[in-house]
């Protein structure tokens, strides 16, 4: 059995449950990416081709997660503004990949993905946000 490609650590945490979760669920998505890199071309265009539309759909929906919470604890304007930047760009990275998905093999993809993931979480998501914040209305 192949080893973990990443493993999350508390190190990764940005103070809410909820996020971290999600992150957690990322790690685990490319995880699965990297279980799938094939020497055999065709079986990584046939697995992403199975993922891809769930890959995008957890992303879009991690990131309006994200920004409700911005949203709901008044994060300084330049903050989200930027974090959204960031999100929006990934989005569109995530859509180039799918676009032209069999130029790719699943290694460069889990790196992509991972590389952004860890830069972004030490970069944005911890500079956003903290324990203390709300993450829902109730
Ligand atoms: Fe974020």
């Amino acid at each position: 059995m192949k080893p973990n490609f990443i493993q999350w650590e508390e190190k990764f945490s940005v103070g809410i449950p909820l996020i971290d979760e999600q992150h957690k669920k990322l790690f685990a998505l490319v995880n699965d990416i990297y279980a799938h890199i094939n020497t055999d071309h065709s079986k990584e265009i046939a697995y992403f081709e199975k993922i891809k539309d769930a890959l995008v759909s957890y992303v879009i929906n991690h990131f309006s997660t994200e920004e409700n919470i911005m949203n709901l604890n008044n994060v300084d304007n330049k903050i989200v503004f930027e974090h959204k930047i960031e999100h929006a760009q990934f989005i569109e990275e995530v859509n180039r990949v799918i676009s032209d998905h069999k130029k790719w093999d699943m290694n460069e993809v889990a790196f992509l993905i991972i590389e952004w993931i860890f830069n972004h979480i030490e970069k944005m998501d911890k500079n956003s946000f903290n324990a203390n914040m709300r993450v829902s209305n109730e």
